[in-house]
């Protein structure tokens, strides 16, 4: 039996709440039919954005949404999505499959509702294939100029005086593939050119605080390819490194746990081996993120020392590594429709918490994670159909998992570890938080926590009585966390039964002394 003694001593760092963030793109019914339905809807709206969706999203308190793209943002321009919606130019999108016009209706003020609607602070990837600076330029001017220009009266003719202030901006999505099949070295020369043209939105006047900080976050590389995404870190930051640096403040690696071992097996449908296979699949993260974090470290550090007065030289530069995009990829999702639709068991749930904690752990080195993609795409945490929204467990596991935002990282010592039995812990004030995972798929697991001085006040649990099952319009609660049975108290140990493929969160309560 696994014991797991939590330090209360050791603060590994604090989880910022962005590693809980979200990842929304024109792909297969993400945008269309997922969350914008349109006003003349028959499905209950806000403004063209469908409530139940919006409403569900709102719940989890989502802290940051990546839109447009992906793959989408490298061919996407944004004058195509303002204005009368009934005048936008109808596009094309064959990414990944969609094969689908492109009306255009949801674009920057659409999205900008849904951020507002939810309370999510928006990150809007640029078009680094297809469009040029200039286009950027003017995208973030039209999004955050608060004087008077001609884009400011734009957008306040197109329904917003106040500046939309987006802060968070990927300067290409991908560059290695969709992006362009760029080098480090050709992206590092682009990068160069768009990072110093972005705008700037300070103020003279020393009240006038309340303007937009603009974050440059770089492409980085594909998690999924270990000797290339090594080179590319590398590669990318030797040549930022040649003669002046450009400013950078974020890399955003993407990974995905890729399960194509079966061809286009459906994903619902597995054994045993099949699903070790993807819960094993999303561990590798951990030694991906340790790695780039590392070399992106090495690469800030081989930066040449600025030259001049001192007043010239700019602070020592750091850069975050975000992860803008992960989630279970299976092979199945090739070919269902709409494009990239999956649906999601326990397996996907399990591997969700297992990723979540991977993030939690690691939050010295990892600032900022979407989730790909929150609705109808991948690893989805909403699906709809038609007129029903279908929440999956994915979406149970965000909602568990927030008490760990902004708490303390803790150090967990485990004796007699069960190679199936994960945990995590954290702490905030008087409160410590624990999540227990068993990713075994047919057998129960025993548990014990010591925490002397401590007494359980809470627990959740997500489970499901067979493997295989999912959330569906028919059964849209077949999967759903309930409130677990407290854990047995002898003294400081705390003793847990963990049904086979299940996730729980436990809150506990230090005394005084
Ligand atoms: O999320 C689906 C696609 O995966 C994105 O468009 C792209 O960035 C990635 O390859």
């Amino acid at each position: 039996m696994t014991t797991i003694k939590p330090d209360l001593q050791s603060e590994i760092g604090r989880i910022p709440p962005e590693l809980h963030s979200h990842f929304i793109e024109f792909l297969g019914s993400c945008i269309y039919g997922g969350l914008w339905v349109g006003e003349d809807s028959e499905i209950p709206n806000y403004h063209g954005l469908r409530k139940d969706a919006v409403d569900a999203l709102k719940a989890l308190e989502p802290p940051v949404i990546r839109w447009p793209g992906g793959c989408y943002a490298d061919t996407y321009h944004w004058r195509d999505g303002i204005g009368p919606r009934e005048k936008r130019p109808v596009t094309y999108n064959e990414n990944f499959g969609t094969y689908e016009a492109d009306s255009n209706q949801f674009g920057t003020h659409e999205f900008m509702e849904l951020c507002r609607l939810v309370g999510a602070r928006p990150w809007l990837n640029i078009n680094l294939m297809s469009g040029t600076v200039a286009e950027m330029r003017d995208w973030m001017e039209y999004c955050n100029r608060k004087e008077g220009t001609t884009l400011s009266a734009e957008r306040a003719q197109n329904g917003s005086k106040e500046p939309f202030r987006v802060e968070l901006w990927g300067v290409g999505n991908e560059m290695w593939a969709g992006g362009g099949t760029s080098t480090p070295e050709s992206y590092a020369n682009e990068y160069r050119k768009y990072a110093s043209a972005f705008p700037s939105f300070v103020s003279l006047d020393p009240a006038d605080t309340d303007r937009p900080v603009m974050k440059r976050i770089a492409s980085g590389p594909d998690g999924n390819k270990p000797l290339e995404r090594v080179k590319w870190t590398k590669q990318f930051f030797q040549a930022l490194g040649q003669f002046r640096q450009p400013p950078i403040d974020a890399m955003d690696l993407h990974f995905y746990n890729w399960n194509l071992d079966h061809g286009m097996h459906p994903e619902t449908e597995f054994d045993e081996p099949e699903w070790d296979a993807v819960i094993h699949g999303c561990l590798e993260l951990e030694e991906i993120i340790q790695e780039q974090a590392a070399l992106i470290q090495e690469g800030l550090d081989q930066f040449p020392p600025q030259e001049g007065p001192e007043i010239f030289r700019g602070p020592r530069k750091t850069c975050d590594l975000v992860v803008g995009e992960w989630g279970n990829w299976h092979g199945g999702a090739f070919q269902n429709r709409p494009a990239l639709y999956q649906q999601c068991t326990m397996r996907d749930a399990i591997t969700t918490a297992l990723t979540l904690d991977i993030f939690h752990r690691n939050c010295r080195l990892v600032r900022m994670a979407c989730v790909a993609q929150t609705v109808n795409v991948l690893n989805s945490l909403i699906l709809t159909e038609k007129d029903v929204c279908i929440l999956t467990p994915n979406y149970d596991v965000f909602q568990m998992y927030k008490v760990h935002r902004n708490a303390t990282a803790l150090e967990l010592k485990l004796e007699q570890a069960d190679d199936k039995l994960y945990a995590f812990a954290s702490r905030k004030d008087s409160q410590v938080y624990l999540n227990l995972v068993n990713t075994d798929m047919t057998r129960e697991k025993e548990a014990v926590l010591e925490l002397p001085g401590a007494r359980c006040l809470s627990g959740s649990i997500l489970a499901s009585d067979d493997p295989h099952a999912c959330n569906t319009a028919d059964a849209p609660n077949r999967i759903r966390a309930k409130a677990a049975a407290l854990p047995a108290q002898n003294g400081s140990r705390f003793q847990f039964t963990l049904p086979a493929a299940s996730v729980h969160t436990y809150t506990f309560e230090l005394s005084e002394s």
